[in-house]
């Protein structure tokens, strides 16, 4: 799988020559050659416990999810804060204060690049990255040569090289990497993971995961500085949109079937094809809604959009397994990330919650029963879920995205001070976010299937299963 490596580093112009299209530049140079081989594997990899967890989060949007939850996760809190952008800083300074929360050290007001003092700064022992797309992995990188451990938001990284980047950063530097994909965290996701685990839907064999959801809107709005909601800063993600294909947000739908099938654990990633639509929807919004004189109408209104509407991907794993991934950002559809997990005995599906699980062998399971899906889904309900009323009691609050991101910030924080390996891994981040890259090079030949390197260099043979477990609160904070 080097070879696919190597390959990826001659063609180093693939992201350099889209990104220049519309002015977007990455943190580092493509193709940028990386470190030798890592320093010893990072696959169950446990750092000393963290009495008191101190971070720093870097980026105020999405970056609030951090800020406020992690005063809400007995001993941890924030103590430091990024943003370029004064009223971010203002608003999550407020929100600390009214928290009765320590007062965090302020950057992000001398320089685009202040984010380096808060990777610096000895009172953060891990940087909460939640930027911009191009800003995730320098930023990473930074921090984990700083000694910092570094998690970061969805996708972590775009390129197979910048990948490999991070997995041998964290080999060298012996810090943790990890993706903050909070749909692994998500009820019926969690739910589907203990079904498969405890054997009921039989062999698994195939899955489907996706990120459906409108956001032409979003991704044309104007920012609105003050709390968000009217777009992306600097319409980051439509300037990304605009010059790559493929799938460049894989993760939500597929990190969720990964914890089902155990990948980098027993499995691994194979090869993937993968298929774009035209595209229709970013263009026709663009044309019907900006059709002033302004700089900013012209520039959306004549701007050519390479994403296209519908992204298919299929993997296939070692083991013989399939998973369908979709992405389509750009149509008038109802949320879904389906979520579906299928084994010989029975399926489970999301959007809505569908279950079904044959009753003898070769009986199959013809129909949904909306009565056994919910019994299901009360009798096996994963730990971290069935202790959500006693969270709420102690904490005060279980809260965004359903509660899934306050349990991946809890979980992290929990595992970090107890000295424990994380849930998820570099090699997990490095699997999934390649396809950024390679979905786009086999949609942009015709569907031509693309090697997946094995970021493990082999350990997945012999890991065990995932293990996500519950958090026993009454041990955090105990400094
Ligand atoms: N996991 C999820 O459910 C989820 C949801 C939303 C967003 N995200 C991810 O979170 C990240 C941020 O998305 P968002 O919605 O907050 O975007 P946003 O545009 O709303 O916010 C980005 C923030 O980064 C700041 N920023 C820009 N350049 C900076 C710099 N050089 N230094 C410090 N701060 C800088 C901006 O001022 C802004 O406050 C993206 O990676 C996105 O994919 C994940």
């Amino acid at each position: 799988m080097e070879t696919n490596r190597r390959e990826f580093l001659k063609s180093a112009l693939w992201m350099g020559a889209a990104a220049t299209a519309v002015g977007h530049s990455y943190g580092r140079a493509a193709g940028q050659a990386c470190a030798s081989a890592g320093a010893g594997s990072m696959m169950t990899y446990a750092d000393k416990p963290f009495k008191m967890l101190r971070v720093g989060v870097v980026g105020l949007g999405r970056g609030r999810v951090g800020v406020n939850n992690f005063t809400f996760a007995p001993g941890s809190y924030v103590s430091a804060i990024c943003d370029i952008n004064a009223a971010r800083r203002g608003s999550a300074l407020k929100f600390l204060k009214g928290r009765k929360a320590p007062d965090p050290k302020v950057y992000g007001d001398k320089s685009p690049e202040d984010w380096k003092r808060l990777c610096e700064d000895p009172e953060v022992d891990l940087v909460y990255n939640a930027t911009p797309w191009e800003l995730h992995v320098p930023i990473a990188l930074y921090a984990m040569k700083c000694g910092k451990h570094v998690v970061t938001e969805v996708p972590s990284a775009f390129t197979v090289d910048e990948c490999w980047e991070l997995v041998e950063t964290s080999e060298k530097t012996k810090r943790h990497c990890m993706q903050l994909e909070n749909c692994c965290y998500g009820e019926s996701e969690l739910l589907a993971y203990n079904l498969c685990h405890l054997g009921l839907l039989g062999e698994i064999t195939h899955g489907e995961g996706a990120y459906i959801h409108d956001l032409r809107s979003y991704n044309y709005g104007k920012w609105n500085d003050a709390n968000g909601g009217g777009g992306y800063w600097n319409y980051w993600r439509l300037r990304h949109n605009a010059v790559h294909g493929g799938n460049q947000y894989p993760t939500h739908g597929l990190g969720p079937i990964c914890m089902d099938m155990d990948i980098n654990r027993g499995d691994r990633f194979d090869f993937v094809v993968s298929v774009d639509s035209k595209q229709a929807g970013f263009e026709e919004l663009a044309r019907e809604r900006f059709k002033g004189d302004s700089a900013d109408d012209k520039w959306r209104r004549s701007l050519k959009v390479k994403m296209g509407d519908m992204n298919t991907s299929i993997i296939r794993t070692m083991n013989g397994r399939t998973i369908m991934v979709q992405h389509n950002v750009g149509t008038a559809r109802p949320y879904s990330r389906i979520n579906l997990i299928q084994g010989t005995h029975g399926v489970l599906q999301d959007y809505p919650l569908r279950i079904a699980i044959e009753k003898g062998l070769g009986r199959g399971a013809h129909g949904y029963d909306s009565k056994f899906a919910e019994e299901i889904r009360q009798k096996y309900k994963h730990p971290i879920w069935a202790q959500v009323p006693d969270v709420k009691k102690a904490l005060g609050a279980v809260g965004g995205h359903g509660g899934m991101d306050t349990l991946m910030v809890l979980r992290l924080s929990y595992c970090l001070q107890m000295g424990l390996p994380l849930d998820m891994n570099v090699y997990d981040l490095a699997s999934w976010c390649c396809l950024c890259e390679l979905t786009e090079k086999s949609a942009d030949s015709r569907g031509r299937s693309m090697d997946i390197p094995d970021f493990t260099r082999g350990a997945w043979k012999t890991q065990k299963p995932f293990g996500f477990e519950a958090v026993d609160i009454s041990k955090m904070g105990k400094a």
